[in-house]
């Protein structure tokens, strides 16, 4: 294993990765992983990847967990980056499919190497407050792990999220509030109930995992990084995870200093990202009286606010957001166009780089990635609605 120990993201405080951590003891904001890179890549080349399985612990070099460790694991990442046959109009735009991931959603990436530390370092039971796709995830890796789960959730999270953590094994409660308030019913309560707290960036490694997304799009568009980004932001963890990507395999000597420009896509309901971008803030206020249905983006406060706008502004990149109403209209017309069944955080992706063609913020011709995060599938109440 190449992890040399964990950084904070804020202040640069140093804390070893040998034990459970959550947040920073000194400012609280996210730790990161430090990987030994120039170690990494005696065994870990762009050649030798050829040759491994497609999961994400292809990567295995750059993730934490030491060698003669059995990842938790069920096949997640290695999802199709589709050519987009007809929607696209004057770009090219790719669709990075992640509702291929065990459980239907990209959250797979985060939980498999967030457990596998987890249970590595002597976790036995794990909490999450969830939008509804990393509890389903969360659920099926402490299965696999043999651990304890308890979930919180809004009441309003949709069914399919709710019966799948149930039939995982989950204990779930159901908050009336929104995934701030299932974060402070956790913090609240863990000590006494000795659960460790696997929160978005409050816990060190599903960053990790989800970096693999950057890893993943570099080598599948042969070490050549799109222009543009369009990524449907919530906690932010996808978007931090592929920027630290970016820096890492710049560093491992694969891909050169030019980034994509990296767009967050939010809902109009809640759009603390683009209120904060627009008002040229470093850190994003709550959001009040937060509502959409896509579920993923009801994030009124995200604790990697300032990492966030702070890739979107050195990408030279933005925020957008999109009504749901747009989401839903637009869902179809992708599911009509290219035979995918996207989720309402995709669909927004597809909303807003129409709205960015249309203002001349994307030229013609660039090559644009789109991040459909999950599946439609779970969301049948939002798009069975009339
Ligand atoms: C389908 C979907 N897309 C996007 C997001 C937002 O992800 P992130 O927290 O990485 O911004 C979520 C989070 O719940 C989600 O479930
Ligand atoms: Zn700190």
């Amino acid at each position: 294993m190449f992890l040399k120990r964990l950084e904070c993201s804020a202040c640069g405080l140093e804390h070893e990765w040998s034990r459970l951590q959550n947040l920073c003891r000194s400012c609280n904001k996210p730790l990161f992983a430090i990987v030994d890179l120039a170690a990494a890549s005696y065994t870990m080349t762009r050649e030798t990847l050829l040759t491994r399985d497609k999961s994400l612990w292809r990567y295995r070099e750059v993730l934490p967990l030491p060698s003669d460790v059995e990842p938790v694991s069920l096949g997640e990442g290695g999802t199709p980056l589709l050519h987009a046959e007809r929607v696209g109009n004057d770009v090219e735009l790719w669709i990075k499919d992640e509702s291929s991931n065990p459980t239907q959603s990209f959250k797979a990436r985060g939980m498999s190497v967030a457990v596998s530390m987890a249970k590595y370092l002597g976790a036995t039971k794990l909490a999450v407050p969830s939008a509804g796709n990393a509890g389903g995830a969360l659920a099926a890796y402490a299965a696999r792990a043999g651990m304890e789960t308890h979930v919180f959730m809004p009441r309003d999270t949709p069914r399919a999220n709710v019966v799948e953590c149930r039939e995982l094994g989950a204990h779930v409660t159901l908050i009336d509030g929104l995934i701030t308030d299932c974060a402070a019913e956790i913090a609240r309560r863990k000590a006494n109930e000795g659960w460790f707290d696997m929160s978005t960036l409050k816990e060190p490694y599903r960053v990790e995992g989800k970096k693999t997304l950057g890893y993943e799009l570099a080598e599948q568009l042969n070490w050549r990084l799109p222009d543009v980004i369009l990524y449907p932001a919530g906690g932010g963890t996808g978007l931090i995870g592929m920027w630290k990507a970016f820096d890492e395999m710049e560093a491992l000597g694969w891909i050169g200093k030019n980034r994509p420009r990296m767009f967050a896509v939010q809902a109009a309901g809640c759009a603390p990202i683009v209120r904060a971008f627009e008002a040229g803030e470093k850190n994003a206020a709550e959001f009040q009286n937060a509502h959409t249905i896509a579920s993923g983006l009801r994030v009124p406060k995200a604790i990697g606010d300032f990492l966030m706008l702070k890739i979107l502004r050195e990408s030279n990149g933005g925020a957008v957001a999109i009504d749901d109403e747009e989401m839903i209209r637009v869902a179809r017309e992708v599911g009509v166009a290219e035979g995918l069944f996207v989720c309402p955080e995709g669909a927004a992706c597809f909303a807003a780089l129409k709205l960015l063609r249309s203002a001349g913020t994307i030229a013609s011709g660039q090559r644009v990635v789109i991040f459909n995060t999950g599946s439609g599938i779970k969301y049948l109440e939002a798009y069975d609605a009339d």
